[in-house]
C-alpha cells in the first residue's frame, strides 16, 4: 500500500468517513432513543467496580452526542436511570447521582456553546434536590438553543409516565376543563413528559438484551428497534453510525402495504 492510500485508510478508521459516506443525509431520523445498557458487565469483565463502568459510559455519551449533532439528528433521548433502578444498591445509586451531577455541571457551558437544548424527562421530583435544581438550570440556560435536543430520561418509567398523564387528564375532567369525548391519542400524547417531542424513529439498546425495560412504551409503537451486542461503554461513533445506516435500509410501513409506501400514495389510499 502506498503512503497516500495508507493515510486515507488510517483517516477513515478514525473519523469513519467510509461510514459517513453511506449515510443518506436526506433521511436522518429525527428522534433517536437509546437504552444505554451494559456498563456493569463491561466493568465486571475488567474486574473493576461497576461504577467505573458507568464512568466509562459517560465517554460513550459524549461521542454519541457529538456524532448525533454532526449528522443532524434533532432529538437524542438517553435512558440514564429508570424507576426500577431505584431498587439498586444504595451505594450504586449514590455513585450514579454523583456522576450525573458532575456531568451536568461540566456540560452546561458546552451545551450553551454548541447550541444544544437540554431536557430531562421522568419523575424529576424524586431525584435529590441539588440535582433537580441543576437540571432546571441546564434546561433554563439552553432553552433558546435550536440545535440538538439532548433529552435525559431520569427516574423515568413508561408506565409511571402514563399514570401521570392519566392523573392530569382526570384532574381536567373533574374540573370540567375537558370532556370525555375530547380524550384521544393526541390529548394523551400531549400529557406525556415527551409532549413537545416527536415519537422516536429508532430505539437502540446495547449489551445484547432484547427488551424495552419500560422505556417510552406509548411513544415507541412504530419505532424501529435496533439491538447491539456491544456494552454501552464501547458503543462509540462507529457503532452509532452503523445503527443509523441499518435504520435507513428499513422500510417503515405503518400498517400500509409495501406498494402503497413505494408509490407514496399510502395516505390517500388508506381510507
Ligand atoms: C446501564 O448499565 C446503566 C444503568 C442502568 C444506570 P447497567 O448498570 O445496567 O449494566 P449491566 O446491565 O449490569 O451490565
Ligand atoms: C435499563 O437498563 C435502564 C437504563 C439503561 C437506564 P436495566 O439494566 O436497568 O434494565 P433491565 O433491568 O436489565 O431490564
Ligand atoms: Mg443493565
Amino acid at each position: 500500500m502506498n503512503k497516500e492510500a495508507s493515510t486515507i485508510e488510517k483517516k477513515s478508521r478514525t473519523d469513519n468517513s467510509d461510514l459517513i459516506q453511506q449515510i443518506d443525509f436526506s433521511a436522518i431520523p429525527k428522534h433517536v432513543a437509546i437504552i444505554m445498557d451494559g456498563n456493569g458487565r463491561w466493568a465486571r469483565a475488567r474486574s473493576i467496580p461497576r461504577i467505573q463502568g458507568h464512568r466509562a459510559g459517560v465517554k460513550a455519551v459524549d461521542e454519541v452526542v457529538t456524532c448525533a449533532m454532526e449528522i443532524g439528528i434533532k432529538v437524542l433521548t438517553l435512558y440514564a436511570f429508570s424507576m426500577e433502578n431505584w431498587q439498586r444498591p444504595k451505594e450504586e445509586i449514590r455513585a450514579l447521582m454523583y456522576l450525573l451531577k458532575e456531568y451536568i455541571i461540566k456540560k452546561i457551558t458546552v451545551m450553551k456553546q454548541k447550541n444544544i437544548r437540554f431536557m430531562a424527562i421522568g419523575r424529576i421530583e424524586e431525584l435529590p434536590r441539588d440535582i433537580q435544581s441543576l437540571l432546571k438550570q441546564a434546561e433554563d440556560e439552553t432553552r433558546q438553543n435550536d440545535g440538538l435536543i439532548l433529552n435525559l430520561a431520569l427516574s423515568y418509567g413508561g408506565r409511571t409516565e402514563i399514570v401521570d398523564a392519566v392523573r392530569s387528564i382526570l384532574k381536567d375532567l373533574s374540573g370540567e376543563r375537558i370532556r370525555i369525548d375530547q380524550v384521544d391519542e393526541a390529548l394523551i400524547s400531549s400529557r406525556l413528559y415527551t409532549a413537545e417531542l416527536p415519537d422516536p424513529d429508532i430505539m437502540i439498546r446495547t449489551s445484547g438484551e432484547q427488551r424495552i425495560s419500560n422505556f417510552l412504551p406509548w411513544q415507541s409503537v412504530y419505532t424501529e428497534l435496533y439491538f447491539s451486542p456491544i456494552w454501552w461503554p464501547d458503543f462509540r461513533r462507529t457503532e452509532f453510525l452503523e445503527a443509523i445506516i441499518n435504520f435507513q435500509k428499513r422500510e417503515r410501513r405503518f400498517g400500509l402495504t409495501g406498494e402503497q409506501i413505494k408509490t407514496n400514495k399510502g395516505k390517500e389510499d388508506a381510507f
